[in-house]
């Protein structure tokens, strides 16, 4: 259960970190631009190499709570499922998710026809199953960024996919095989051990970054066993940073084993990745909203650690409770930019079920998987202030994988909350986003609403959103207080690409323009299919910088938009509420 510490070293400096990390773990030097700590160190004093200091700080900070100091203590002990009852303000009585039978993996359902896939995504059964040790760390593999490699890195690479899809159609390393995991993890094909027929779903709530850092663990490993590199590394796809905006290149040579035909011819590279989804053509406009939907989905949207990570989602109930900025913001559209209209489900990265079958798709999550680890251990905490899940149902969630030697095994969440003592980090890159704050709109705002007609919240749900929607929504308090916009019993179509933006006392015109004080969030999803229907889903917005950027604490009521970014209906909103943010606990 509790896994062997790796051989940490304490760095105090930065620069020291790096250097030291650099020197041991890969063959070419990838040196952060010096300005990257100049910059940011300030706001993020904690550059934690070690992870006995990452630990150690850990302990320190639990200390002062009782609560969570007695429960991390039993972890310590192997007391995990006692440890749930102490939790008393969670659900303390349910359980966690637990892995997939993989003996009872159904058929997987295919978008749109809603028919059995011609595949099947079950992957070989195994009578021994071995809980996971993290191994020591002898290595850290440094990821690097996708557009910043070596001719001699994106020749292993090549070489490691080469190799992975010419294994054995059976072996569960195969390049087929280890796609299919996303199929079976996504579409239907495992239910909640126990549970009847209620769906085992890992997106769409807080499993998502856990079970993708696991799946892209065990897929770097296996890379680099098949080219005998412990070093080996995935690249991340820089898709935060103007620089890494258009697909990495060495995805789209055809005569790669990283190439993938099924993509969406029109955004090759030099088209830049529309993480808004506006359909703005204006290049400049499109890289000023992803940056501001990078800054708004990793520190101005999020109240809670939930608002970032997704909704909790336990054993014994309904799939899909909710995703978190991240997932339904720049993940979703990274997803659907690149899947290919041509094909009848924008196979292959636009469809669950087949995404994994693009070499891009591990590069993608790789980047999706560093703003996990940025969100953590870079962000300042007076902007974030609460960055952990410490729930046990949470904590001791497990998925089973193949191990690199083929060997079936059990993980848990509560194992991969560290990317150090995993023995992976990423490549030191500038974050433009970090300061981008939307410029305040003040007076407009006020005029924007006083003169508006629209009808009051309280008139209007449930609502189909085929058109923009604006109403009206009464604040929960006057004057400053933090207060979260809820859209809840939010009804999707599962199959259906669906995105809608949200605004707050926002004027008519450029809603294609994201970069301004109004904008305050996003709800979108990438298609998948699940046989059983889909339950009801909410999200939360922050509102408290907006506020102050609008000028409009003091106001009675405020003006919500909804724009639709998709064609047609596919989503229900049950109501939309303004509510008191919760107390955050500080991490
Ligand atoms: Cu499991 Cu990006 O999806």
């Amino acid at each position: 259960m509790a896994s062997l510490s790796p051989p940490c070293t304490l760095f105090t400096t930065a620069a020291a970190a790096q250097t030291a990390v650099s020197s041991n773990s890969s063959p070419q030097p990838r040196f952060a631009k010096p300005s990257y700590f100049f910059t940011h160190a300030k706001t993020s004093p904690s550059f934690r190499v070690s992870c006995n200091a990452r630990n150690g700080e850990q302990n320190m900070k639990n200390d002062s709570e009782g609560k969570v100091d007695r429960r991390n203590m039993l972890f310590g002990l192997g007391g995990l499922y006692g440890a749930a009852n102490l939790a008393s303000n969670q659900l303390a009585t349910a359980e966690p998710i637990k892995p997939p039978e993989l003996d009872k993996c159904g058929t997987a359902t295919n978008l749109n026809t809603g028919e059995k896939l011609d595949i099947n995504c079950c992957p070989p059964t195994t009578q021994r199953i071995i809980d996971y040790r993290l191994p020591p760390v002898r290595y850290m593999r440094t990821r690097p960024s996708a557009h910043r490699v070596t001719p001699e890195y994106i020749f292993k690479y090549n070489m490691a996919i080469d190799r992975m899809k010419r294994l054995p159609a059976d072996d569960p390393r195969n390049f087929m095989q280890q796609a299919n995991i996303h199929c079976a993890y996504c579409n239907g094909a495992y239910d909640q051990p126990g549970q009847g027929t209620l769906d085992l779903q890992v997106h769409n709530s807080w499993l998502f970054f856990p079970f993708h850092r696991w799946y892209l663990y065990f897929y770097e490993r296996i890379l680099g066993k098949l080219i005998g590199d412990p070093t080996f590394a995935l690249p991340f796809w820089n898709w935060d940073n103007p620089k890494g905006m258009t697909m990495p290149p060495m995805f789209v040579d055809p005569k790669s084993a990283l190439y993938d035909e099924k993509r969406n011819q029109s955004n090759l590279p030099p088209a830049v990745i529309d993480l808004g989804m506006t359909g703005n053509t204006d290049t400049l406009q499109v890289v000023t909203n992803n940056l501001t939907i990078m800054y708004t989905e990793m520190i101005r949207g999020n109240q809670t650690a939930e608002d970032f990570m997704g909704n909790p989602y336990r054993e014994g109930t309904e799939p899909n409770p909710g995703p978190g900025a991240s997932e339904r913001g720049s993940h979703t559209a990274a997803h659907v930019w690149v899947g290919d209209p041509r094909q009848p489900s924008s196979e292959n990265l636009g469809n669950f079920y087949s995404a994994g079958r693009d070499p891009l798709f591990y590069c993608h999550h790789a980047n999706v998987d560093r703003m996990w680890t940025l969100w953590q251990y870079f962000l300042p905490s007076n902007k974030v202030p609460d960055k952990k899940i410490t729930d046990p149902d949470f904590l001791n969630a497990a998925f089973l994988f193949y191990d690199e030697n083929k060997q079936l095994v059990r993980v848990t969440v509560k194992d991969c909350l560290d990317n150090l003592r995993m023995g992976f980090d990423y490549e030191r890159i500038d974050l433009p986003w970090l300061d981008y704050r939307p410029p305040p709109q003040t007076a407009r705002a006020r005029v924007i609403k006083t003169t508006s007609d629209a009808p009051l919240a309280s008139t209007i749900f449930p609502v189909t959103l085929d058109k923009i929607i604006r109403v009206q929504v009464p604040k929960a308090k006057k004057g400053k207080a933090d207060e979260l916009l809820v859209l809840e019993n939010i009804e999707v179509d599962t199959t259906k690409f669906l995105k809608v933006d949200v605004f707050v006392n926002d004027e008519d015109d450029n809603i294609n323009e994201l970069d301004k004080a109004s904008y305050a969030g996003t709800y979108a999803q990438v298609p998948h299919k699940t046989n059983k229907k889909a339950n009801k889903t909410s999200i939360r917005l922050k509102l408290t910088d907006l506020y102050d950027d609008m000028d409009i604490e003091d106001d009675d009521t405020v003006l919500v938009t909804l724009v639709p970014r998709h064609q047609g209906g596919g989503i229900t909103i049950g109501g939309i509420k303004i509510i008191e943010a919760p107390a955050t606990k500080s991490s």
